[in-house]
């Protein structure tokens, strides 16, 4: 187990919970060393009743209180990131991870302390972290070092797995994993219908499809193997499943997926340009 580490979780939100629960289960930070910084007080309450021992306090402390801290995570909504890091660059805080969607990290370092040199390191995460199952990119800012990347790894690691890119390839992420989620979850919706309608009791078609979905996903993660070799291998000829392959080609399943990531993809470069996160 790595040596326990202090750090700051400025929001205490769904992901900032999640992000705190993940560091905790795997050993990365005991409790104590972890600060929550949270506006609301009902969620305070509630994040202090969940984790024991777990500091949850309303503002920003000075960064040399009480706990050496390694670096500060922002998990508030975007519109909020550049009055937290204004709090931070007081606090004297040398290294931040940002997960919040679509604030580049050139905003992030001018609201910083420019002359303070903070390293800055952006994240798309996405909503399976809230199970430890998410997937991450990460993208180093212009002050980063390599051991504050692997430190934004390592936290983002306690919730899923990571995947380093330039910021200019997080647009692509938000397409695929960031907006992926939606798109198994519609999938699961329409194979829950389709069990319905060949006669299977909701409840019944729910666990199936469920498995179905969380079984494939482990088949393709646990043998390394081509979704398209696993797929020929279940596929025998004139069989049940070439038949059912043969609907979903012809209803335009996989151009829809295509189409899908590049709205998605295109849809983030807008939000982007528009400033609106
Ligand atoms: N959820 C996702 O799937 C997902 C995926 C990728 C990225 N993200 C990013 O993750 C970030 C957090 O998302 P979330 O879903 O966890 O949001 P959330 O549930 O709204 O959590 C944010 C929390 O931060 C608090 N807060 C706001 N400003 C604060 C401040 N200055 N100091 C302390 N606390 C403050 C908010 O309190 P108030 O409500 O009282 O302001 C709220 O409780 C967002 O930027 C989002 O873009 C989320």
């Amino acid at each position: 187990m790595a040596e326990p580490r202090g750090l700051m979780v400025i929001g205490g939100g769904k992901m900032g919970e999640a992000l705190v629960a993940g560091l905790i289960r795997t050993g990365w930070a005991s409790p104590g060393a972890i600060v929550v910084v949270e506006h609301d007080q009902a969620r305070r309450d509630e994040l202090s009743g969940r984790h024991d021992a777990l500091v949850v306090v309303g503002t920003i402390p000075a960064a040399t209180q009480s706990i050496p801290l390694d670096g500060a995570v922002i998990a508030v909504k975007p519109a909020d990131v550049e009055a937290v890091c204004r709090e931070l660059a007081r606090a004297g805080v040398r290294r931040v991870l940002s997960i919040a969607a679509g604030v580049t990290i050139a905003s992030i370092e001018s609201w910083l302390d420019p002359a303070a040199a903070v390293a800055v390191v952006r994240a798309m995460p996405n909503t399976p972290a809230l199970v430890g199952a998410g997937a991450a990119a990460i993208s180093p800012g212009s002050k980063a070092a390599p051991d504050d990347v692997s430190w934004a790894r390592s936290v983002l690691e306690a919730v899923g797995s990571v995947v380093e890119l330039p910021e200019s390839a997080l647009d692509a992420v938000t397409g695929l994993s960031g907006s992926g989620p939606a798109y198994v979850f519609l999938m699961a919706e329409a194979l829950i219908d389709a069990g319905v309608l060949v006669g299977l009791a909701r409840p019944v078609a729910r666990e199936l499809a469920l498995g179905t979905l969380l079984g494939s996903a482990r088949l393709l993660a646990e043998t390394g193997e081509e979704p398209s070799a696993l797929r020929a291998a279940v596929t025998s000829p004139g069989g049940t499943t070439a038949a059912g392959l043969r609907a979903l080609e012809a209803a335009g399943v996989r151009n829809a997926m295509l189409e899908a990531v590049a709205a998605a993809t295109e849809r983030s470069r807008q939000l982007g340009r528009a400033g609106a996160g």
